[in-house]
């Protein structure tokens, strides 16, 4: 198959990153930057096209581009589009409905996905919304290297991308905030950010592999009067619950404003 790429920034790149990994399609890079372009080409052997090629020829495009520039960037290529009505256009942009998308494009040739950065080291979670049950196969194929795929109906979608589309963000705060307070301890960075971020990874591990609920899990860490309940008191004092919260819903809202 021909795969077309517009847009190769952080999260383009990374999902191009997955798909090559099959080694079985053609690949069609179109962005701005040269430079970013020309080391794309080498690293995952595709051709530097445009964005008018793309449309016209391949038989997938994954546009990556930001929200607003959705709007633009498919107006110019509605002719091109028009006479290449096969092709499956997978957007990214966080926000954007399959309902805005298909006064552009073909309405039964759309995914909207929403990945995350972790995709590019096969590790990420990637949402999609598609009406088409053939789209649902064609793109769960394409995505077999970059970690866990999922369905959801549209209504969803901007509540998974405040979740796992912004999430990375907010783990790595914490991951941060671990690191720091190590330090503050006495441990080197280096020690510092092992230790808390294995721990991140080993304890999200444990929640899906286990099935359990973080609660329960929680509760084998906290022995009565012990030092890890001191901690979690501590950190609900501080409002960690109310402000993770607080952080996964002000993402959702900006997503719902971005889409407008
Ligand atoms: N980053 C994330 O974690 C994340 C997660 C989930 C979803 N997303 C979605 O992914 C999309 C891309 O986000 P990003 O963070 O990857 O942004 P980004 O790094 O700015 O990448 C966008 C790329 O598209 C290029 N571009 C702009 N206009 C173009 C055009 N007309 N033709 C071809 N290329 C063009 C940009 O080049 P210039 O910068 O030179 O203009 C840039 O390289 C967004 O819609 C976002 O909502 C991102």
């Amino acid at each position: 198959m021909k795969i077309g790429f517009i847009g190769l920034g952080n999260m383009g790149s990374a999902i191009l990153r997955a798909v090559a990994k099959s080694g079985q399609h053609e690949l069609l890079f179109s962005d701005h930057n040269a430079d970013k372009l020309a080391e794309l080409v080498v690293l995952y052997k595709g051709k530097i096209s445009n964005n008018q090629e793309i449309a016209a020829q391949a038989d997938v495009v994954f546009l990556g581009i930001k929200p607003h520039l959705v709007g633009l960037v498919l107006t110019e290529v509605k002719e091109a589009v028009s006479k290449n009505p096969s092709a499956v256009w997978i957007s990214m942009a966080a926000g954007v409905s399959l309902e805005q998308l298909a006064q552009f494009l073909p309405a039964d040739k759309l995914v909207r996905m929403m990945p995350n950065t972790p995709v590019a080291i096969g590790q990420g979670m990637t949402t999609f919304a598609t009406s088409k049950a053939e789209n649902a196969q064609l793109f769960q194929e394409l995505m077999a290297h970059s970690g866990q795929v999922k369905q959801l109906p549209e209504g969803l979608m901007d509540a998974a991308t405040a979740i796992a589309g912004c999430g990375p963000a907010f783990v790595y705060e914490f991951i941060h905030a671990m690191t720091s307070a190590g330090v503050q301890n006495g441990l080197s960075v280096a020690d510092s950010q092992l230790l808390a971020s294995q721990t991140v990874l080993g304890s999200a591990q444990m929640v899906l592999e286990t099935g359990q609920h973080p609660a329960h899990l929680r509760d084998q860490v906290t022995s009565p009067g012990g030092s890890t309940i001191a901690g979690v008191v501590a950190m609900t004092q501080a409002g960690f619950q109310a402000a993770t919260m607080e952080a996964v819903n002000a993402a959702l809202d900006k997503t719902r404003e971005l889409g407008k």
